[in-house]
Formats: structure tokens, C-alpha cells, sequence
């Protein structure tokens, strides 16, 4: 079809991103993730870096993007500004240098926070798509994410229209926008598969000032191998959860789960689809990895709703050349409905997050290392996990070889308090917190969770404790933290030495 839309070079585009301004990209992880026009606006920075000009742009995603995004424009040194959500290597030291200035965030709230006018102006929006109309209707690509509000905020828009994602595509997204307050109403979300938008996003053509077209595959990177004790976490949830049904604490026909990014929720959810004893379950969650394909084949998952297809090339190729089957049972939300706190309260999420650190009291830490180093970032755990209908973080009892304890005495940060965090998971066992007290939830942390070269030091700190209703030491909270620093090492640590 002819489209009425000048048909642009990605270096054509990116000549028209200037310096300074904020770009709205299309990607939620690397899944429909712009990839062309950041390339070679990465090319341009580092022209004009050499000139001698100042050439650094704000970069807005839906959550982490692929090494054509956020790789090549931190190698380019040509990001100003970050949010919500990253986890390139790169781009990450450039952050804990000081050097980009990065705002952590529930993914949920990014859309809305845009709208507010809380992040400022948004120049471009820069979006993937399989298909698009004369008329402005765009078919978007493997993820949603933030891109529908982008493509409605942002001044002008460049789109890439990607032939490697087949435009029959068409009908996976469902595109709704709540009003802002005071307009805002419930959002009708019922069940995991109720469908309540547009299978398109509609933007004022006179807005769209190129298209580039490419041919690229998403830039999704391959899990680690499971390793045991990634087995053996994954098993430890899939019977808690079995149990959980037994006692009749969830409904026999199950609930709708999350699960987040990374090796060990990738684990969780091998496990969960191996287990007898669970029931066939649907999806209501913000990423879709290769873990959940086979089980969409053989029915043990019978509804995925996401916002993105976080899918290896093989998995991606899989559901592409089935694609009427998957779109029966896959829908792809924006962002902001796919984290909606309101929906996940509504229809009972079991919310399955990673944590960094998980401390005595059950607030866990799933973004600073030592407290002050950024990984990623908080990502949707957040949004899930506060209004969850049961919540649960999951991770190994140690990391770097046993020299670091993942139970602490004080998490070194915050991001998912006590108030929150129910169900605590290693490899050792199951931290049920629920009706618990701060000295009960500390004992049953140390004796179910901690690695057993660490739980006498812990018993040893809940004894230097002076009593209260939450067993702290503000001298000896984060001594295990400092053990590290100072030796490289928290094991055998000498509480004396830090009080
Ligand atoms: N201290 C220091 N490093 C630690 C650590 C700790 N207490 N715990 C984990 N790490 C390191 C690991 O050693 C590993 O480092 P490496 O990359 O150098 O090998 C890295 O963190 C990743 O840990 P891993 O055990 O492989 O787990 P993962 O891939 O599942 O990632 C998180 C874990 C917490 C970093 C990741 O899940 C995350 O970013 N979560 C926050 C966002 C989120 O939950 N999103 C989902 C919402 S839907």
C-alpha cells in the first residue's frame, strides 16, 4: 500500500532529533524496541561529539530496550536523562557515575506521569510497527508498553515500520488510555482475557513525519542455563502454591499469575508449568519470556495478558507462524493496564518478583546493590506486588560464591516494605510472613531462608537486639554491608567490630 508519509533513511530521521530534546521510544524490553533510528542517532552524537557539540537526548521507553537503544546511545555517551526502567551494562555505569541522570519507577505510573506533564515536554515519539494506514492507524510491533501514550503526546512522530514481525500481528493489542482524573473511571478489566480497546493505536497523521523501514529481529538476549538452585526455587514456589490450594487459600481454579524478568523467574515459571498439582492457570503479567510458549502449546497456560513478547528469535518465529492460536490466547496491553494496581487488586494476583536482599523484617531490595548501585531498576514489581492477592520474591540465599548474604539484617534499600512482601523464597525453603509478627518473621526468615553458613551470624544479631516491636540494631543493621566493603566478604563477621 502507498502511504502518504515520507519514506526516510534512519540517518534521514535521526537528522531531526536535535540536541536536548526528549524522545518517547517505542520497547519494553527489547521486545518491539526501536532499533534503526537510535542507531543512527547514536552515529549522529557521536558526529557531532567530535565536532566539538554538545548532542544528548532524554530517553523515555516503556521498560529496558536492546543494545540498538540504550547500547549504542550510552556508547555514544548521547543519553541525558533515563527513565522508567534499564539494563544495559553500559548505559548502567553511566548511571552509577553520576553521569546520566536516571528516575526509577513503577512502570505502571510512566504513562500517566507523562501525561501529567511531570516528565516534561515530549518532542518525538519514536515507534516500531508492523503495519501501518494511511490514515494514521499503527499497528505496533512486539510490545506496547508506553508507545500509545507516546504517540499521542509527543510533537511529531518517526516510526519504523519493521518487516520481520508479520503485519498479522494485527488483533494481539488492545489499546485503551484511561481519562485523567478528575475523568477517571474503573478500568473494565474483569478477567485476564477481557479485551476492552483498539486492536490499533489512531494518531493525528499530520504528526507523522517519516518512516523508516527496516528489517530487523528483536535484540533479545538468551537466559542462563537453570542451575540447581535455580531448580530448586522454582520448586519451593510451585509446591508452596500446590499447598496453598490444598488449604483452600486459593480457589481451586486457581489465580491469574505474574512473573517478572530474569533467570530465576524464568525458573519459576518452568516449574510452575511442570508441576502436576497446579492447576491449568492463566497470565496477568507485563513480559512474556520463552518459558511461556510451550506451556500456551500444551494448555497448562491458558492466557497470557502482557504487555510484551520477550521471545528469543526461535520462541518469536513459533508464535509467528501459529499466530492465530497465540492471538486466541495472548493479548498485549499498554504498560499502564498491564500493571494497573486497580486490575491486579480486582482479580487476585499471585505475584512472583525477584529480590536482591530480603532483610529481617521482609522489606526487600530488588534494585540497589549495597544500596547505592543501581542494577535495573524496580520495573512492574512494584505495581504487582503492593496490590497482590498473595505476593512472593523469590532468590538464591547467597551471591558472588557465598560472599554475599541475600538475607541481611537491614535491607541497604528499599523497594517492597514489610507491609507487602508475604511470601519470602530461596533455595532452602519457604518464608511464610503472613500474620506474622517483626520478631516471628525475623526467626522464620534466618531458619527457612538463610544459607546455613549465615544463620548463626543472624541468630547472633537478633540476640544483640534490644527488645521493641521490631528487632533492629541501628548500629548493627548494615554491619553484614559494611563486612563486605571492608573484607570482600559478609560470612564470619565479628558484630563487636561494628558496634
Ligand atoms: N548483592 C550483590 N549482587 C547481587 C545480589 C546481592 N545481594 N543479588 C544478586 N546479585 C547479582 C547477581 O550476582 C547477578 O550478578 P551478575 O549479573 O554479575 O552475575 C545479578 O545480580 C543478577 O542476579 P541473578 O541471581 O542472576 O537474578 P536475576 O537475573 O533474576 O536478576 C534482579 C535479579 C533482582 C536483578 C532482577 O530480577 C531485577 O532487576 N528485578 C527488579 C525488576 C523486577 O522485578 N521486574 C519484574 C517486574 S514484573
Amino acid at each position: 500500500m502507498s502511504l502518504p508519509f515520507p519514506s526516510l533513511s534512519a540517518a534521514e530521521a535521526a537528522e531531526l532529533i536535535q540536541n536536548g530534546q526528549t524522545i518517547g521510544f517505542s520497547g519494553f524490553t527489547p521486545a518491539g524496541a526501536a532499533k534503526a533510528i537510535p542507531a543512527a542517532l547514536a552515529e549522529k552524537a557521536k558526529r557531532e561529539h567530535t565536532a566539538g557539540r554538545e548532542f544528548k537526548v532524554g530517553v523515555l521507553t516503556g521498560a529496558s530496550t536492546g543494545k540498538s537503544l540504550d547500547g549504542a546511545l550510552a556508547e555514544a555517551e548521547a543519553i541525558s536523562f533515563r527513565t522508567p526502567y534499564q539494563s544495559n551494562a553500559t548505559l548502567r555505569k553511566q548511571i552509577n557515575a553520576g553521569q546520566v541522570r536516571f528516575v526509577d519507577m513503577h512502570l505502571s505510573v510512566l504513562p500517566q506521569n507523562a501525561r501529567y506533564g511531570f516528565l516534561g515536554p515530549i518532542h518525538w515519539a519514536v515507534v516500531e510497527a508492523c503495519d501501518i494506514t494511511p490514515g494514521g492507524g499503527i499497528v505496533l510491533s512486539t510490545s506496547v508498553g508506553a508507545s500509545n501514550t507516546y504517540l499521542r503526546l509527543a510533537d511529531r512522530i518517526l516510526i519504523e515500520l519493521n518487516a520481520r514481525h508479520p503485519s498479522s500481528l494485527l488483533g494481539i493489542h488492545d489499546i485503551f488510555e484511561p481519562l485523567d482524573p478528575p475523568a477517571r473511571q474503573e478500568i473494565p478489566v474483569y478477567s485476564a482475557s477481557d479485551r476492552i480497546g483498539s486492536p490499533i493505536c489512531v494518531v493525528d497523521a499530520k504528526k507523522i513525519v517519516g518512516i523508516v523501514r527496516t528489517d530487523l529481529a528483536d535484540e533479545t538476549g538468551a537466559f542462563d542455563e537453570a542451575t540447581p538452585v535455580t531448580d530448586r526455587i522454582g520448586q519451593n514456589v510451585a509446591e508452596f502454591l500446590a499447598a496453598e490450594m490444598k488449604a483452600g487459600r486459593i480457589p481451586p481454579q486457581f489465580l491469574p499469575l505474574q512473573s517478572g524478568v530474569g533467570n530465576i523467574a524464568n525458573a519459576v515459571l518452568g516449574a510452575l508449568g511442570r508441576s502436576t498439582e497446579i492447576p491449568p492457570f492463566q497470565m496477568y503479567t507485563e513480559v512474556l519470556q520463552d518459558s511461556v510458549v510451550p506451556l500456551l502449546e500444551n494448555g497448562r497456560c491458558t492466557f497470557a495478558s502482557t504487555t510484551a513478547l520477550t521471545l528469543s528469535p526461535e520462541a518469536m518465529a513459533k508464535v509467528a507462524g501459529d499466530i492465530e492460536y497465540y492471538k486466541k490466547r495472548i493479548v498485549l496491553r499498554p504498560q499502564e493496564i498491564s500493571n494497573h494496581p486497580e486490575i491486579v487488586r480486582r482479580i487476585g494476583i499471585v505475584s512472583m518478583n525477584t529480590a536482591i536482599e530480603v532483610d529481617l523484617g521482609g522489606n526487600v531490595n530488588s534494585t540497589h546493590v549495597m544500596g547505592k548501585t543501581m542494577m535495573n531498576g524496580i520495573g512492574g514489581s512494584g505495581d504487582f506486588t503492593r496490590n497482590a492477592y498473595l505476593s512472593i520474591f523469590s532468590c538464591p540465599s547467597t551471591a558472588k560464591d557465598g560472599k554475599i548474604s541475600a538475607i541481611v539484617p537491614l535491607a541497604s534499600h528499599q523497594d517492597h516494605s514489610e507491609h507487602c512482601v508475604q511470601i519470602v523464597v530461596t533455595e532452602h525453603g519457604v518464608a511464610d510472613l503472613r500474620g506474622k509478627d517483626p520478631h516471628e518473621r525475623a526467626k522464620i526468615i534466618i531458619e527457612q531462608c538463610a544459607h546455613p553458613d549465615y544463620r548463626e551470624q543472624l541468630r547472633d544479631y537478633l540476640r544483640l537486639t534490644k527488645a521493641g516491636h521490631a528487632p533492629l540494631s541501628l548500629s548493627l543493621g548494615l554491619a553484614m554491608h559494611r563486612a563486605f566493603v571492608r573484607n570482600g566478604d559478609m560470612r564470619g563477621i565479628n558484630w563487636e567490630e561494628y558496634r
